[in-house]
């Protein structure tokens, strides 16, 4: 199975490059699955029902969220029903959404996973636990495996990674919007990257307008940080896995969008 996924999409600019080059990345890149971090698509902070459909119709298998996961109320609804869309396994059971999906794909079925972090983070359920759980309900329904670590801290990541090694498919870095350059396949078989880094504006300070953060950090009033416009770039991570679900390969992805 080879599958593409994208980091946090931040506001139009990321928004708008994924659904002009969701299709065509799916037959360039000979793409079983496309998954995408879709945290930051309204605006900087959250997901809108119109954009979740949008995703979907472009090409998107399966859409991961965040911290922000609730930031746009109206996506809720679409939590509560939605097959394509997980919440954090680690969220409270009264918070709305799926802990994990399973979507079909040309490969085989794809299970897909969300994980929060818990360093320099609002406090959350154990990760481990979560997780375990989820793997266990999606049980033979799905050998491939793709969680989404949503966290600060690169060790946060680390250890969730190590943990998973030989359990899953890929464990995969999001939320810091900057990609690191450690992919590798880890001894036990799971593709592995502190952060893909996110799909937006890099012209910025994680995605916003570099000036009035800059202000707003000095003289510390507060003010709406504004999604920035330019150096637009999709990132991410290919993952190719065998029979088994197990990856062999992960590179990072990358691809910048003309103005
Ligand atoms: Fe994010
Ligand atoms: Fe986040």
């Amino acid at each position: 199975m080879r599958i593409l996924f994208l980091g946090d999409i931040v506001g139009k600019p990321g928004y708008s490059a994924v659904l002009k080059h969701a299709e065509s990345l799916r037959k360039q890149e000979k793409l079983d699955a496309l998954v995408v971090n879709a945290e930051n698509a309204s605006d900087g902070s959250g997901l809108m029902p119109r954009q979740y459909k949008r995703l979907l119709e472009a090409g998107v298998d399966a859409i991961t969220l965040g911290d922000h996961i609730y930031r746009c109320k109206e996506i809720i609804p679409v939590l509560e029903t939605s097959k394509r869309m997980v919440k954090p396994a680690n969220y409270p059971g009264e918070a709305t959404g799926r802990t994990w999906t399973v979507v079909e794909t040309p490969a085989g079925p794809l299970g897909v996973i969300s994980l929060l972090g818990r360093v320099y983070m609002r406090p959350v359920d154990c990760p481990f636990d979560a997780v375990d759980a989820a793997i266990e309900e999606i049980g033979d329904s799905a050998k491939h495996i793709l969680v989404d670590v949503h966290a600060e801290a690169t060790s946060d990541k680390q250890v969730l990674g190590r943990y998973l090694d030989g359990k899953v498919t890929a464990v995969l870095g999001t939320h810091t919007h900057v990609p690191t350059a450690d992919a590798h396949v880890m001894e036990h078989g799971t593709a592995f990257i502190c952060d893909v880094g996110m799909s937006g504006p890099y012209d910025s300070i994680i995605g916003r307008d570099v000036r009035r953060v800059m202000q707003t950090t000095r003289s510390f009033e507060p003010s709406h940080f504004h999604v920035a416009t330019r150096d637009v770039r999709l990132c991410g991570a290919v993952i190719d896995s065998g029979k088994s679900g197990l990856a062999t390969s992960i590179t990072r992805f990358e691809l910048a969008i003309e103005d």
